[in-house]
């Protein structure tokens, strides 16, 4: 993992003359976004999720333009940059979220292990088991703790007897770092934990039904820092058997949790690479200026 960067590019002194954020999708020291071209190292036969060509329409708008992308199994992906930029739409691709939004269309190849994510035969609750989400708000069921880690299990049939529902509810929490605080209220409402506790308690729903991959839509934003210090070690810990993408507008969190970071800009994926170039030496003029706090 890599520390918090302490070499990132001098702040630059604002020019009046200056727009806060381009209005033309190119800068002269790093040269236009090329659409389509396949940015960051191609990780090939591997890849958790092969993206390609992806575009997302709202209507007639674009919200996503030609992003092609690889993530590889077990590493931590953060996506950064200004709000608006399309971070979440593109997240939400990868398990199909964007299925529900009616004017929502999806173009271009998404692979998951090499399958079509898109093929109409693609059962979407079992993707959704596979590729797990955590948003940035707890969204617990009004529903026990025992519960609500137990409602995938049962809906998926992953227990046969109490004893073995038992056990994966044990383990989810455990995982979530959880267990201790719970332990002894398993009966009691989710809503009547504290925030941090809801969001844990979330991850721990997430993994009870033994994701590959965890999607992660801006999970402390919510939370006070001793919270986010917590769910930040889980996911180090989670890393080692889940692939997680996770959306952020903490630079110091992408850098704290990710292997690598994916810089978005109007949609357009700017730039990819290992966290720690991103942060000490972007490729681009656009990922400079965000990371330094010029705009965004
Ligand atoms: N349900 C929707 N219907 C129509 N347009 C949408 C919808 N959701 C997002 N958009 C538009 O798509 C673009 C990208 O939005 P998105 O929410 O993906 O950005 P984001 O990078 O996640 O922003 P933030 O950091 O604020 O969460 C924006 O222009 C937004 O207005
Ligand atoms: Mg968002």
């Amino acid at each position: 993992m890599t520390s918090i960067p302490t070499t990132v590019p001098e702040k630059k002194l604002h020019d009046e003359n200056e727009p806060q954020i381009p209005v033309v999708e190119e800068t002269a020291a790093s040269g236009p976004i090329v659409e389509g071209k396949t940015v960051g190292t191609p990780y090939a036969d591997d890849a958790k999720f092969k993206l390609r060509d992806v575009e997302v329409f709202y209507g007639e708008s674009r919200a996503i333009k030609s992003v092609s992308l690889d993530i590889a199994s077990n590493e931590v992906i953060a996506f950064i940059g200004p709000s608006g930029c399309g971070k979440s739409t593109f997240l939400r691709c990868l398990n199909r979220m964007n299925d529900s939004i009616d004017i929502c269309r999806v173009k271009g190849t998404l692979e998951l292990d090499g399958q079509d994510l898109y093929d109409p035969r693609q059962d979407v609750v079992e993707l959704r088991a596979r590729v797990g989400m955590v948003f940035q708000k707890p969204n617990p069921f009004p529903k026990s703790i025992y519960d609500n880690v137990a409602y995938g299990p049962r809906i998926h049939g992953l227990a046969n007897r109490k004893s073995e529902l038992d056990d994966i509810v044990e383990s989810s929490l455990r995982k979530a770092g959880l267990w201790d605080e719970v332990k002894d209220r398993l009966d009691a409402t989710a809503t009547g934990m504290s925030g941090g506790q809801q969001q844990r308690l979330c991850i721990a729903r997430t993994i009870a039904v033994s994701p590959e991959v965890v999607l992660m839509d801006e999970p402390c934003s919510a939370l006070d820092p001793i919270a986010t210090a917590k769910v930040e070690e889980l996911i180090a810990e989670l890393s080692e058997s889940y692939t997680i993408v996770i959306v952020t507008h903490s630079m110091q969190q992408a850098a704290r949790v990710s292997h690598r970071t994916a810089y978005f800009h109007l949609g357009h994926l700017v730039e990819v690479n290992d966290t720690s170039t991103v942060f000490t030496a972007p490729e681009h003029e656009m990922t400079e200026s965000y990371i330094t706090g010029r705009f965004g």
